[in-house]
């Protein structure tokens, strides 16, 4: 409201971007930084004490990669996140500033310290000639071990807040926002899936650096079989660990919340997939378990090319995880304080019998007129519907209508602006609708002329901003005039 809306129709308003750029920084933070750095100190401590060069050299050449992916695409996207959320949700972004401001200042110094400390062992891991100075090395990655994983406890913390803030809520007190109900085992299926998912990265890895062995060298295969051994140890006990605390976390989640979930997983149109989608998940699952029982067994060696299917499962189970977490927090932004699209709880009702119009600071006109109404109506949508919803593009309104009223039959007006002012009863998903009686009426004439003329609507950073004068208050008078 008290933001210009920074909007892009094609991409679902914007937030599809902020879902890329953040799926895409999990990606790489948790199996290539949180779960990697410890798995690779542990791989150069081992090959230290058991004196085998060709693991070290092993774990060098996996470093690079990590090295090189989380100082570029790694720390682009953790900034990415920061743009993209304080273009599209800066509403939100910006309370969560305030009530965990130590907390990501230390995260800020913790990450400086990351960065540091990747460059450091990486750089001068070819420099070691000494048992003492290769003591030492293998300490740094220790330290780095745990900075890393420190940036993502203070983040965790902030996920866990925006689904469910507890006792925050009647506190305001930072430490209760630190501590919130689902910090916890979030933290716990966090650190075990990163671990899961990096062991799953080093297999893959294996399928590149061990090359085919031949009949004079079988090395390569040896070497081979080391890395499945060692990582399917990991990748079990992890998936122990990812179940138990997955339990708890989802015992922990809202009940309104877990509602969501058939949504969140599929959206509405695909709801009817979801024995195929766990089918998936439960094949995915399968192929973790599957190649970590063959890693273990002495019989079987597991041929090269199996090794890149987890990864390639395991990408896309990451993915969706966060998909559907984001979901499920809908119709919060940050939960039972403020909805997503930026109105707080408590201003509702305030809003909705006094209307949006006069109170939000970028808007072209205060008052719904019928000469202004469209006009009104495409302000009216810019602020309820579009941190969610597109005119013509991605998740478009236009499309959610059709598919309720059927897209050649007419829409009755008067029915659209009931299924608006009672949108968060039938759909819990949704916000309710936070402007008067004559605002739903707008935005629905809004959208009857968005179905006649398709107009692609345009935020802020192109258009520009109006801003309507505020009604005046009326004078004060002998009666109005508070009396003392
Ligand atoms: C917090 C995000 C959010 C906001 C804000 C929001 N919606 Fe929705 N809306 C959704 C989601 C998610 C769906 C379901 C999409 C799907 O899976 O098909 C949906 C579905 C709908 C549907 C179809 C309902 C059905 O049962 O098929 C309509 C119509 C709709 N929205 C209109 C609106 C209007 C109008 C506004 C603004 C006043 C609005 N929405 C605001 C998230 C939102």
């Amino acid at each position: 409201m008290d933001f210009p809306s920074f909007y892009m129709d094609h991409l679902a308003g914007g937030r599809l971007i902020i879902g890329i750029i953040a799926s895409l920084h999990v990606l790489i933070n948790h199996p290539l930084a949180v779960g990697a750095y410890p798995l690779l100190t542990w791989m150069e401590w081992w090959a230290h004490k058991n004196n085998r060069p060709d693991i070290d050299q092993l774990a060098h050449r996996i470093t690079f990669i990590v090295f090189i992916v989380t100082t570029t695409v790694g720390a682009m996207t953790g900034v990415g996140i920061w743009l993209s959320t304080s273009l599209f949700a800066p509403f939100a972004i910006g309370s969560l500033l305030r009530v965990f401001f130590w907390g990501w200042f230390t995260e800020w110094l913790v990450f400086i310290s990351e960065v540091v400390l990747i460059c450091w062992w990486f750089l001068s891991w070819k420099k070691v000639d000494t048992p003492e100075k290769k003591k030492k090395h293998i300490r740094i990655g220790m330290a780095l071990s745990i900075m890393s994983w420190l940036t993502m406890a203070l983040i965790v913390a902030v996920l866990g807040f925006m689904m469910k803030p507890g006792v925050w809520n009647q506190t305001r007190a930072f430490i209760d926002a630190m501590t919130n109900p689902l910090y916890a085992p979030q933290l716990g299926f966090r650190t075990f899936f990163a671990l899961m998912t990096a062991a799953v990265f080093i297999w893959f890895t294996a399928f590149f650096f061990t090359k085919k062995s031949s009949a004079r060298d079988d090395r390569p295969q040896r070497l081979r079989r080391w890395i499945v051994y060692r990582m399917s140890h990991v990748v079990l006990v992890s998936m122990l660990g990812v179940f138990l605390f997955g339990t708890w976390y989802w015992n922990c989640v809202p009940e309104t919340m877990k509602a969501n979930s058939s949504v969140a997983l599929l959206t509405q149109e695909f709801m009817s997939w979801h024995g195929q989608f766990q089918t998936l998940l439960g094949w995915t699952v399968a192929s973790f378990v599957f190649i970590a029982l063959v890693g273990l067994s002495d019989i079987i060696t597991v041929p090269r090319w199996a090794l890149l299917i987890p990864s390639i499962m395991g990408i896309w189970m990451l993915g969706h995880f966060e998909r559907a977490r984001e979901f499920m927090r809908k119709p919060w932004v940050i939960g039972e304080y403020m909805y997503s699209n930026g109105i707080h709880k408590d201003e509702l009702a305030y809003l909705q019998s006094e209307g949006i119009l006069k109170h939000a600071t970028y808007v072209k006109h205060r008052e719904v007129t019928e000469a202004n109404k469209v006009e009104c109506g495409q302000d009216v949508f810019m602020l309820a519907c579009s941190r969610c919803h597109s005119t013509t593009g991605l998740n478009s309104v236009l499309d959610k209508f059709s598919a309720m009223y059927g897209a050649d039959k007419p829409w009755d007006s008067a029915g659209m602006a009931l299924f608006i002012k009672g949108m968060h009863q039938t759909r819990t998903f949704m916000p309710p609708f936070p402007g008067n009686e004559k605002e739903a009426g707008a935005l629905v004439a809004y959208i009857q002329q968005l179905r006649a003329r398709p107009e692609t609507l345009h935020g802020a950073q192109t258009e520009g901003i109006t801003i309507a004068p505020p009604i005046k208050a009326p004078a004060m008078t002998a009666e109005t005039q508070p009396q003392r």
